[in-house]
């Protein structure tokens, strides 16, 4: 049932990574810092602060060794990096991440593209990566074009569930479905997510949406529907995968709070907070971003009645 009050939803915030990496202006370790510093006291239980990739396939984050010695660890955030091979786990590692999130794409032409690996190629790092974490940090995997690929199309869902199983098998239960360029619709979401749940109870399965065509937050309605309780999401609604041909920005963090709030979701968000960091963001990138409620207010910030009013309704009662 949709708005089932009082249940927990985890928001993992990801725009210090998906959103910065794809900046054109790269912006300053400090200014990283501090938003991620900004972030950790709103209550967001994970954050995503970097990522671990070659400085020349993702230039804008390659300061990522400063940023994890830079920030403040809030307590009981999770502070998580994406890591695309066993140079950025070794790295990763080293500058103390708590959780990896390593990447690989369902779709080949995507793979070859992001990672310039083939699949194949990818899985054999990863299962290496996997052991070289092993009592050393938590390992999240995450199957980008899980709901379609920008270069190849609909992607087969026996082909997701393939490589799903494969990542258990490796002996990873935190796994993620991105829809990596936004190409997922509710019916879809739905039938998947309730796919995945049925068939691995036990596995923690996370959403990570991107709103490239508008249909973010109505798939997270079809996920929290079919049962999902995990959730990236982007501050401002910033992000996207520069190899990923017309990517843009993920599910903005403050409408998904703001949203699951009205609901009568648990977030654990204080969204004051988490809105006045979305506000810190167009000086912070330089323009305006897409989220929505740091602009228009919360459904609950209310705008006085024109001054007029009074004599408008003197007016109406008057005529009786
Ligand atoms: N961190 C730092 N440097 C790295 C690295 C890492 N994780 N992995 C590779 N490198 C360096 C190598 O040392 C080498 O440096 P050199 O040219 O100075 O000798 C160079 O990068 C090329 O290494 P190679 O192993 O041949 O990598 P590649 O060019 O085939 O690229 C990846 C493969 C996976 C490293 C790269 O495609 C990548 O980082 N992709 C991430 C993409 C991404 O994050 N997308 C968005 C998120 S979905
Ligand atoms: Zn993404």
């Amino acid at each position: 049932m949709l708005g089932d009050t009082g249940k927990r939803i985890v928001v993992q915030e990801v725009a210090p990574r998906d959103g910065f990496q794809i900046e054109p202006a790269f912006i300053p370790t400090e200014a990283k810092v501090a938003l991620i510093n900004a972030l950790g006291e709103t209550g967001l239980p994970a954050i995503e602060a970097t990522s671990f990739a070659s400085p020349k396939a993702i230039p804008a984050l390659r300061d990522a060794e400063e940023v994890m010695r830079g920030i403040a660890r809030a307590s009981g955030v999770t502070y998580a990096a994406l890591v695309p091979n066993l140079r950025g786990a070794e790295r990763a590692l080293a500058a103390g991440v708590d959780e990896m999130n390593l990447v690989m794409s369902v779709s080949e032409t995507h793979n070859l593209a992001n990672l310039r690996m083939t699949r194949e190629q990818s899985f054999v790092q990863l299962c290496e990566v996997v052991r070289a974490c092993a009592g050393r940090a938590a390992v999240n995997v995450s199957l980008a074009t899980s709901f379609g690929c920008p270069m190849e199309g609909a992607v087969p869902e026996a082909e997701v569930w393939r490589w799903v199983s494969r990542v258990l098998d490796a002996g990873v239960s935190n796994i993620t479905l991105a829809d990596t360029t936004g190409m997922a619709h509710p019916a879809q979401m739905a039938r998947m997510v309730g796919a995945f749940r049925d068939r691995w109870p036990n596995a923690r399965l996370t959403l990570h949406l991107h709103n490239t065509r508008g249909l973010g937050l109505a798939n997270v309605l079809a996920a929290l529907g079919a049962g999902a309780d995990r959730f990236d999401a982007s501050l401002g609604g910033l992000g996207g995968c520069p190899y990923a041909p017309g990517a843009t920005g993920n599910v903005c963090t403050e409408d998904l709070v703001h949203m699951l709030e009205a609901m009568g979701y648990r977030t654990g968000v204080n969204l004051p907070r988490l809105v006045a960091c979305a506000r810190s963001l167009p000086t912070l990138v330089g323009h305006e971003v897409p989220g929505q409620v740091a602009k228009a207010g919360r459904i609950t910030d209310l705008h006085p009645a024109p001054v007029w009013l009074a004599e408008v309704r003197a007016n109406a009662l008057a005529k009786g």
